[in-house]
């Protein structure tokens, strides 16, 4: 259940050329959240923005009590998050949203975020690895895409949680140089059998276009793929009707039935 909670502001740190890790505590939130549900964060104390903004969970961690947001400066409300001090409380509304849900059938998990994406992947990578502890049989490759060497946020800490992390950019100035979907395909074609597609699931966040090119590459290789998308939203709780997406069973609100859909629901045109 989603809950409304100050959240003290325990580490706050520039991270990227725009780029904030920020860490709050909240026993709640660390002992409810899934990876790749949010929270709705209250920017400011005044009325502009008036909208909370959506941050995935970055980190969960119920041992600690505290969450880890990773976010991108894109405009006034993250500018304004990004000024926030060590010391200060947060307002959240969280845990929200529907998360990954992880399948114990399947063996090999590929994540796959481009740009800010990347965010979710490391609660996940988390949870599938046990907190970086290996689970026996279980693998976890994770391939990142952005636009250059400066925007490739998180990489050194994704590779706490395994060591098979593929890297492109737009440019090449890091990894491969191309995107995230070039990855991937490199990846099925070159590294993973036939025989285990069926023990494999790919999960993708990140630009909508990215997404649907992961959708047609998981639907071609009939892999199972949970997609979580982006959207703007006001709410976050399925009130407004701001956020739908089309789906085979009709419009969905992101926010509630997703961010995380199987990409199978999905209807792209
Ligand atoms: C479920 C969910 C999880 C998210 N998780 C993260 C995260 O972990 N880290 C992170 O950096 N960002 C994340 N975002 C995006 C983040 O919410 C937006 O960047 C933020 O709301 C922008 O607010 P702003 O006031 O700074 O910018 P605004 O002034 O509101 O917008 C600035 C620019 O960003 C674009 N924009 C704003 N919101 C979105 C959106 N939701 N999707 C696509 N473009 C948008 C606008 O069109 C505009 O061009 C997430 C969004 C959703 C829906
Ligand atoms: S943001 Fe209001 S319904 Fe999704």
């Amino acid at each position: 259940m989603a809950i409304q909670e100050k959240c003290r502001i325990e580490d706050h740190k520039q991270v990227g050329p725009r780029h904030y890790k920020l860490t709050l505590a909240s026993q709640y939130l660390a002992s409810h959240a899934q990876p790749g549900q949010f929270v709705n964060v209250r920017c400011c104390e005044t009325s502009d923005p008036l909208l909370r903004r959506p941050i995935s969970l970055h980190r969960i961690d119920a041992q600690k009590g505290m969450i880890e947001l990773l976010y991108e400066v894109v405009g006034r409300g993250t500018e304004l998050l990004s000024k926030k001090p060590v010391g200060q409380e947060l307002d959240l509304l969280g845990p929200l949203g529907a998360g990954f849900k992880i399948d114990p059938a399947k063996k090999i998990h590929l994540m796959a975020g481009g740009g800010m994406g990347i965010a979710p992947l490391r609660a996940l990578a988390e949870q599938v690895t046990g907190r970086g502890s290996r689970v026996a049989g279980q693998a976890v490759y994770i391939l990142i895409g952005a636009k250059n060497k400066e925007s490739l946020i998180g990489e050194d800490e994704l590779r706490k949680t395994t060591d098979q992390v593929q890297t492109a950019t737009d440019d090449g100035s890091a990894g491969k140089k191309g995107v995230v979907t070039d990855l991937l395909l490199d990846f099925l074609d070159s590294q993973l059998s036939v025989t285990s597609y069926p023990l494999s699931v790919i999960y993708a966040c990140g630009p909508r276009l990215m997404l649907k090119a992961v959708a047609e590459i998981a639907r071609q290789k009939k892999i199972d793929c949970q997609l979580s998308l982006e959207e703007r939203m006001a709410c976050g709780i399925g009130a407004c009707k701001g956020c739908p997406v089309k789906t085979v069973s009709g419009y969905k609100m992101v926010c509630k039935d997703g961010p995380v859909f199987d990409a199978k629901e999905l209807v792209w045109n």
